[in-house]
């Protein structure tokens, strides 16, 4: 197949609604594979829509990671908005601090004026830990409230990336890796047609209460992740991808 070529990036986002299906597609120029800046432009891009969106009471989740960081460091520090909420979507003590969710959500609050709830709990834990932590009281508010979130921001990785950060054990990224896993988003795996084939034991968002977010938003850049990507846009048609300009062409390409 011949490479495609834009002549502007808002071809190149209509382009890739159209495979995707997705209500919006926000493609910002360059490569985060190559050059970190580019981390900045998807956070700032981000940031601005979010601005958009946000009213008065809003309860917003936010998950973890590199991308998700470059979110919280270039939002602006003048909304109007009263009464925000910033919860971490999934538990996530175990990464690197500034990268976990709840770091996340800790300087997102800053930024907005906003009440942050910490979300407590490992990324990784036994079933009976779990159950014991959802005794404990911040840990049940930070859930009650999970379930009533207004807007959800989220990163999307590559399976084999996530299982090997999460510090799954080999047997199990093996497994998950077999079950066709190519995307990881909110502690979530899946296969390529958007299928859930896993998801990690620790406390956060269900797959049927992400359905219900009013406002969801995914953020990832590299042609790495395209495949990712592409998995994670089949979960809903109205979410909103902010996406990197290589993520954006592969996808096009390898459709
Ligand atoms: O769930 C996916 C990860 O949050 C993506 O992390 O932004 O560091 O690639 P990243």
């Amino acid at each position: 197949e011949l490479y495609r070529e834009f002549n502007n990036l808002t071809e190149l986002e209509r382009t890739v609604e159209e495979i995707l299906n997705v209500k919006k597609v926000i493609v910002v120029k360059g490569d985060v594979s190559k050059d970190e800046y580019v981390f900045d432009s998807l956070g700032s891009a981000t940031a601005k829509l979010i601005e958009g969106i946000l009213q008065d009471g809003y309860k917003i989740g936010v998950t973890g990671g590199r991308t998700l960081s470059a979110i919280a460091d270039e939002m602006s520090l003048n909304t109007k908005r009263k009464n925000l909420t910033v919860i971490p979507a999934r538990g996530s003590l175990g990464r690197s601090v500034g990268y976990q969710s709840n770091s996340i959500a800790s300087k997102l609050a800053q930024k907005l004026n906003a009440e942050y709830q910490i979300l407590p709990v490992p990324d990784t834990a036994s079933e009976e830990a779990m159950k014991m932590l959802m005794d404990n009281q911040e840990v049940k508010e930070a859930y009650e409230k999970l379930k009533n979130l207004d807007v959800l921001i989220f990163g999307v990785g590559r399976a084999d990336v996530m299982t090997g950060r999460r510090g799954s054990s080999d047997e199990l990224k093996s497994s998950i890796l077999k079950s066709g896993a190519v995307a990881e988003a909110f502690g979530h795996y899946f296969n390529i047609k958007g299928e859930k084939v896993y998801h990690s034991q620790s406390i956060g968002i269900t797959i049927s209460e992400f359905l219900k977010i009013p406002n969801v938003i995914g953020v990832a850049g590299g042609d790495e992740k395209s495949e990712a990507i592409m998995s994670i846009s089949t979960l809903r048609s109205d979410m909103v991808l902010v996406i990197d300009e290589s993520a954006a062409k592969r996808i096009v390409n390898i459709r």
